[in-house]
C-alpha cells in the first residue's frame, strides 16, 4: 500500500563526535550491522521497497552500503563468509535506492521537504535511523501502515518518556480514541520543563500524507533557524488529520551514547547470539 520510505540522514551527528567527524552516524554498527540497515529492514518488513535518502556531504558510505561490492563478493564467493552478506543482498535485490542532497542542515522539516523530489504525490514512511526500533512480530513501521489503512491520515509513533525528558522531543496531546491510539490536537517541539502538554513523545517513525510538502514549504524556520516537522504536523493536526500511536516494541535513542550502548547490549544478547 505504501511503497516509499524516506530516510533523512543528512544530520551532523554532533553528539557522537569524534566518531561522526568523517563517518555518517547512520553507518555506526549496532553489533555488526549499521543503524541504517536496521531502518531499511524495518521499512521492507512494512512492505516498502523504494528507499529514498536525503543525504549530505560525506555520506557516500551509505550509498556504497546499499550497492554490490564486486571485489569483496568475488573474494568470499563459495566460502562460509557469504552468509554475512545474505541480509544486505536480499535488500539490494528487492529494493530501489535513490538519493538527493540537503545542501544546508536546516532541520528535519527541511530535510523531509528536500525529499519531495524522490517521493512525489503519495503517502510515505519516514524513518530516523538513529532511533532503533526492535519488535519481534511486526516492525513498528508495519504496525503504523496497518493504522494508515484504517485512518488514511498522518500517523506518528509515540512513547511515554519521563516528564523531565520531554524537552528533548516533540510532545503531543489528544484524545485516546482507542487503546494506544490518540487523535492529536496539540503538539509542542521540545517543551521547556513544566510546559509539556503530556509525556507522550514523538519518536523517529512517521507515515506522512503528501500535503505535508506544501505545509512545510509555508512553514517558517523556528528558533534555531531550523524548519521543524512538528510545526507542519500541527497544522495537519488542526484539521484532525494526525493520529499518534503508542507502538509495540522497544526503541533505543542511538543518537545518544547511552542509548547506543543499550541498543548494542540488547541486540547482542537478543538477536546476534541467537543467530550465531
Ligand atoms: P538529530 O536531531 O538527531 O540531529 O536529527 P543530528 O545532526 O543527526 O545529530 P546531533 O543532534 O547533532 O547529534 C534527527 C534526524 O534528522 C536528520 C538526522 O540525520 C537524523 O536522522 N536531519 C536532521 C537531517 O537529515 N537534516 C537536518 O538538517 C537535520
Amino acid at each position: 500500500m505504501i511503497k516509499k520510505c524516506l530516510f533523512p540522514v543528512a544530520g551532523y551527528g554532533t553528539r557522537f563526535l569524534p566518531a561522526t567527524k568523517s563517518m555518517p552516524k547512520e553507518m555506526m554498527p549496532v553489533v555488526n550491522k549499521p543503524l541504517v540497515q536496521y531502518g531499511v529492514e524495518e521499512a521492507f518488513d512494512a512492505g516498502m521497497t523504494d528507499m529514498a535518502f536525503v543525504t549530505g556531504r560525506g555520506k557516500y558510505s551509505i550509498s556504497d552500503h546499499f550497492d554490490i561490492s564486486y571485489e569483496l563478493e568475488a573474494e568470499i564467493a563459495g566460502t562460509g563468509k557469504e552468509t554475512y552478506l545474505q541480509d544486505i543482498r536480499h535488500l539490494i535485490d528487492n529494493c530501489t535506492f535513490t538519493y538527493t542532497r540537503q545542501k544546508q542542515m536546516r532541520g528535519l522539516g527541511h530535510a523531509i521537504l528536500t525529499g519531495e523530489t524522490l517521493i512525489g504525490d503519495q503517502p510515505f514512511g519516514v524513518i530516523l535511523a538513529d532511533d532503533l526500533c526492535i519488535n519481534g512480530e511486526g516492525s513498528v513501521l508495519k504496525q503504523m501502515v496497518e493504522l494508515y489503512r484504517q485512518f488514511r491520515c498522518t500517523i506518528v509513533a509515540i512513547e511515554e518518556v519521563p516528564m523531565e525528558e520531554t524537552h528533548k522531543y516533540g510532545v503531543i496531546a489528544g484524545e485516546e480514541i482507542r487503546d494506544d491510539i490518540f487523535r492529536v490536537d496539540t503538539m509542542v517541539e521540545k517543551p521547556a520543563a513544566g510546559e509539556a502538554p503530556s509525556n507522550l513523545a514523538i519518536i523517529g517513525r512517521y507515515i506522512l500524507t503528501p500535503d505535508i510538502f506544501d505545509i512545510l514549504r509555508a512553514t517558517p524556520a523556528g528558533r534555531s533557524g531550523e524548519v521543524q516537522i512538528t510545526d507542519a504536523l500541527m497544522s495537519q493536526a488542526q484539521k484532525g488529520c494526525v493520529m499518534a500511536y503508542k507502538f509495540k516494541g522497544r526503541r533505543f535513542d542511538c543518537g545518544s551514547v547511552d542509548g547506543f550502548v543499550q541498543a548494542t547490549n540488547y541486540c547482542y544478547e537478543n538477536i546476534y547470539k541467537s543467530r550465531k
